[in-house]
């Protein structure tokens, strides 16, 4: 069978890596053309799919999968064709997509993967995998080419669904574990020593074996990117919606993948996460009360509350000026509601902008673009004399 494969992200040039070792001959595109340059490639994503009978895919998400196979491939390329998506899917696109190709005359497979680079590099992935069983049988030894472990099941959707759950599972792992690692270094306790007894304590996983020496080493490049988690957990959060479930922990999963994300991070590996969870003053007890008072309401005290913590930052810090403006933020509110003084809150709302404006492109957790449209629309407000206590202004 003629092979095709279309994406060379991390995982998949990995993946593509590890079969040509395994002499697959394999055929290759990629939207960024210059990545497929040392392979055998096509330019053209239909040359591809023209002239393979098997096309493996792992791109970013859903989306670009639909837009990938519904718009850019001429459907009279699908027919007849084997098409392996690895990529990470949203439930809903996987059921569509089963039906969509079905109906267009092609095999699709939803084969979501378990694993990252290190486990594609020595040929020990777990594909979860649904999809016509006798074609199944067909490329399975392809496969396990770079798998250890197949699953196969006969229910559509049911690998997406598992897919998931892991995915859900390695974001409360990776977290617990690594602000356990934080908070031991801020109270003395060395990270060398915390990570050795996590390992040989309650702390053992497959995560922190895998992720210690990036921890260690503070080498955050990508394996499995920050973004990435995100997006599966926002699908792991559609997907439980859809069955009316609900989960305590999934919502602080999230907002910790959030923060990375605003403070530019969403390319980093999820280790990464590290890097949020270890600075002291965006996990200070002070700055997370400020913004809950803040957030119900008590305006003056989340104030207080901030500027306590502010007084408490040496000069230096990078962050001082940060704190200032998310001070000035809760004054102008204090000051328009409270004091009924639109002038004087709308001075402040100024000051907290431009103070904001030094921030847009630092690493500080908060979407600082996102607070800068919203100070402007909060003074159009004040201007127009409108009621801003139900406006939130502070995004995550
Ligand atoms: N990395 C892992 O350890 C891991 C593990 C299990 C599952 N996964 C899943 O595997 C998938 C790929 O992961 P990755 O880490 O390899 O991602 P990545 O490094 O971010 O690469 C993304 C790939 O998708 C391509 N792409 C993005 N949007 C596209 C579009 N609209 N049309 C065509 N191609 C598009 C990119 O092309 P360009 O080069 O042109 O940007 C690139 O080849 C994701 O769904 C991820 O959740 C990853």
């Amino acid at each position: 069978m003629r092979i095709g494969f279309v994406g060379l992200g991390n995982l998949g040039k990995a993946i593509v890596d590890r079969m040509i070792s395994q002499n697959v001959d394999i055929w290759v595109y990629n939207r960024t053309i210059e990545k497929a340059r040392n392979y055998n490639h096509y330019k053209e994503p239909n040359d591809l799919f023209k002239n393979s009978d098997v096309v493996f895919i792992i791109i970013r998400d859903s989306k670009a999968v639909e837009e990938f196979l519904f718009n850019t491939i001429d459907s009279k390329h699908l027919q007849n064709k084997i098409i392996i998506d690895m990529t990470t899917n949203s439930y809903d696109f996987v059921i569509y997509a089963h039906e969509k190709l079905k109906n267009l005359n092609a095999y699709y497979f939803e084969a979501p993967l378990l694993g990252s680079i290190p486990a594609a590099q020595t040929g020990s992935l777990v594909m979860l995998i649904s999809g016509d069983f006798e074609i199944y049988k067909k490329i399975e030894e392809i496969i396990k080419t770079f798998t250890r472990k197949i699953y196969y099941f006969s229910e559509i959707g049911k690998p997406t669904k598992i897919k998931l759950l892991n995915n859900f599972a390695l974001a409360g792992i990776s977290q617990t574990l690594i602000e356990t690692i934080s908070i031991a270094q801020h109270m003395g306790i060395e990270k060398e020593v915390i990570i050795d007894i996590l390992l040989n304590g309650a702390g053992r996983s497959y995560f922190l074996e895998i992720k210690k020496d990036k921890i260690l080493n503070e080498d955050f490049s990508p394996q499995f990117s920050i973004e990435l988690l995100y997006k599966d957990l926002n699908y792991f959060d559609e997907l439980i919606k859809k069955f009316h479930l609900y989960s305590t922990v999934l919502e602080p999963f999230k907002n910790t993948l959030k923060k990375a994300i605003n403070s530019n991070y969403s390319s980093m590996d999820i280790s990464g996460i590290y890097l949020v969870l270890r600075e002291k003053i965006f996990n200070d007890e002070k700055f997370i009360n400020g913004l809950r008072l803040f957030e119900t309401g008590n305006y003056f005290q989340a104030h207080e509350v901030l500027e306590e913590l502010w007084r408490e930052i040496p000069q230096d810090n990078k962050y001082k000026n940060f704190i200032k403006a998310l001070i000035q933020i809760c004054a102008g509110y204090y000051k328009y509601i409270e004091q009924k003084n639109p002038q004087g809150a709308k001075k402040i709302f100024k000051n907290a902008r431009n103070y904001l404006l030094n921030y847009v492109n630092e690493n500080v957790i908060m979407d600082v673009k996102e607070i800068i449209k919203n100070i402007d629309e909060v003074i159009n407000m004040i201007e127009n004399n409108e009621d801003i206590s139900g406006f939130k202004i502070l995004v995550l």
